[in-house]
């Protein structure tokens, strides 16, 4: 069959087939693989989408290699993610040390979620952890350097997932580079707009990872709004080409897709995770602080209860990433399989197979060019 034409301004802007953008995906904890790693980059991409690399769970080194890789593999264009934290304590999460192990940083956790923790190691038979490290390196914890490394490779798209990237926008657009923020709401979304940026990816509380209040089919209009003229993608929620044709018609030019990505061949989760969005339910995410101290959502598993049962408040930002990565590395490493998840959404539901990359971006498109060129056309009258 000959191949489907969905286009939008946003294929003219990005130089890509179709209006769909796998997003950036990082680890969901220390250790864990990168949920957008290099292959699923390259699949959406030559797909005639546009892959992002999860660029969070990279050392500096390690981003810079991934990115020559992608390039290796293939001419199109690509994107890669960084989170853009406004306040790290001391720029470490060492106390200024080396790189340690996850089991020495947790020493420098308060006393009362380090005795939970030393509880429940105990009870559930954790063995030591000393294969994770904490490293100081991380594009992280060093923000400014990671995006000066995408700036000099010349990377195509670049996405902040976190905080507002006005300060880089004009370094980047002297480099032929397009920017993209991520926003949770109206307010974010007006002010992202005025930095400079060429798109903005409007997130609903729908979505997998940090996550905010506002649903996406009420939040997207609003973010149109507030940031127009820059254009908007549409992300939370946007699982097969009912998602993309509705968004279309809200007036975005095209999505950001977490979860579906995710339940890929080439998606970077553990098999377990991909499994549990495979069987989840609409209702089977919840969003907590449990995971980064952020609010989050994630798979329900048997972790959630296990925190309920703390009754402990979660650390600020990073401090709870190392207290729920020594506790996901131990419930991992000592087979509580029930216990594991990872960030996911609540278009899980809708998830029931893992399927090539490839194939998600062409069933995504054959339905919205069915749904908008012959099935609204023929239930919609208007006059
Ligand atoms: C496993 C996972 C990891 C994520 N990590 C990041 C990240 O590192 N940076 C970021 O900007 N967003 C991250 N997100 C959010 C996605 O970029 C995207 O906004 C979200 O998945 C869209 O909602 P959806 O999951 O319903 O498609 C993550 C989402 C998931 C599911």
């Amino acid at each position: 069959m000959a191949k489907r034409v969905l286009r939008t301004p946003l294929c003219d802007m990005l130089n890509i087939d179709y209006p769909i953008l796998s997003a950036g995906m990082g680890p969901t904890l220390i250790g864990e693989p990168n949920g957008a790693p290099v292959e699923l980059v390259v699949a959406v991409s030559e797909a005639g989408g546009l892959g992002v690399l999860g660029g969070a769970g990279f050392t500096l080194d390690g981003l810079q290699e991934a990115i020559r890789e992608i390039k290796a593999q293939t001419g199109k264009p690509f994107g890669v993610d960084l989170l853009l934290p406004k306040n790290l304590p001391g720029g470490t999460m060492t106390g200024g040390k080396e790189n340690l192990t996850l089991a020495q940083v947790i020493e420098f956790l308060p006393k009362e979620h380090l005795d939970w923790f030393r509880k429940v190691e105990k009870e559930m038979g954790f063995p030591a952890l000393e294969d994770l490290m904490v490293n100081n390196d991380t594009t992280t914890m060093n923000p400014k350097e990671a995006v000066a490394i995408c700036i000099e490779e010349r990377v195509p798209l670049f996405a902040a997932g976190l905080g507002d990237p006005g300060w880089m926008v004009d370094e980047a657009h002297a480099k032929g580079m397009k920017v993209l923020g991520v926003v949770g709401n109206a307010k974010n979304a007006g002010r992202v707009s005025k930095s400079g940026v060429d798109l903005i990816a409007a997130q609903g509380h729908e979505g997998g990872g940090h996550t905010g209040r506002v649903g996406t089919f009420a939040l997207l209009p609003q973010a149109l709004d507030a940031a127009y003229p820059v254009p908007v993608l549409a992300a939370g929620g946007v699982g097969d080409g009912r998602g993309l044709a509705a968004a279309l018609a809200m007036g975005c030019i095209g999505v950001w897709v977490g979860t579906r990505f995710l339940a890929t061949n080439e998606g970077g989760a553990m098999d377990l995770c991909k499994q549990r969005i495979v069987e989840s339910t609409d209702e089977g995410t919840r969003v907590s602080k449990l995971y980064t101290g952020k609010t989050s959502r994630a798979n329900v598993t048997r972790f959630h209860e296990l925190w309920d049962s703390s009754g402990l408040e979660a650390l600020p930002f990073p401090f709870q990433v190392l207290l729920a990565s020594a506790l996901l590395g131990g419930l991992i490493r000592s087979g509580h399989d029930d216990h594991v998840g990872g960030f996911a959404g609540q278009v899980s539901g809708l998830i029931h197979e893992i399927k090539p990359a490839a194939k998600v971006v062409e069933d995504m498109v054959e339905q919205a060019a069915d749904i908008l060129s012959s099935k609204l056309p023929s239930t919609v009258k208007t006059a």
